[in-house]
């Protein structure tokens, strides 16, 4: 299986990229392909049009020459995703805010099992830094995303600097789990 991890944080070091790492190592150890997609030179959604512009007809973006048509396609051709923040100003932080925001445009499929990224076994992570706050309302927009799209989230984790320890394990094996074909809903035994 392919295994998509996308990112726009800044940082080649740090909690975000450790966290990364982790996930990475549990996708493969489970025996999936995996990539790391790092969204941060994408420019934002440019709002054409009288606020949709070829986006909602065609399924993709005026401008998706830039490299958002590339960053699209990895997305429909993955068979699970992670995506992983770090968290600025209580939010997801901005550049996979803008990959997000231009996406949901393009893939919006709400109750609608049909569309190219529906049930896509997904993982939410958000990297809380200094004051930790903001792990859940970064959490919570990366969750509307995928309600808006239609990926199914597997599992949500928010990392901050007493937390990392006990959670990085969780989220190791949890990226494995997803590449070993566990899915939401499933229960274990
Ligand atoms: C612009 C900016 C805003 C930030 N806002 C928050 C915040 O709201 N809450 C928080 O706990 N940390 C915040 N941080 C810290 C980052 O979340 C932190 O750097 C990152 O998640 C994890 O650490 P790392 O930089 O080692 O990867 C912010 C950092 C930056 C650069």
């Amino acid at each position: 299986m392919k295994f998509l991890i996308v990112s726009g944080n800044p940082k080649k070091e740090g909690l975000c990229a450790d966290i990364t790492a982790i996930i990475e190592n549990g996708a493969r150890d489970g025996g999936a392909e995996v990539e790391v997609l790092t969204v941060g030179g994408l420019a934002r959604c440019h709002v054409c049009g009288d606020g949709w512009g070829i986006c909602r007809d065609e399924n993709k973006c005026a401008f998706g020459g830039d490299g958002f048509d590339e960053a699209q396609k990895k997305m429909e051709e993955a068979d699970a995703i992670c995506l992983v923040t770090p968290v600025y100003w209580w939010e997801v932080e901005e550049s996979l805010k803008g990959f997000i925001d231009r996406l949901r445009r393009c893939e919006f499929s709400f109750l609608s099992p049909d569309g190219a990224l529906a049930g896509k076994q997904t993982l939410l992570v958000t990297s809380a830094g200094g004051s930790g706050n903001g792990l859940l309302t970064a959490l919570e927009q990366l969750d509307r995303f995928c309600q808006h799209v239609g990926l199914t989230v597997f599992d949500r984790f928010g990392f901050n600097r007493w937390n990392h320890g006990y959670k990085k394990p969780a989220v190791y094996a949890a990226a494995r789990a997803i590449a070993e074909g566990q899915v939401n809903g499933a229960t274990v035994v």
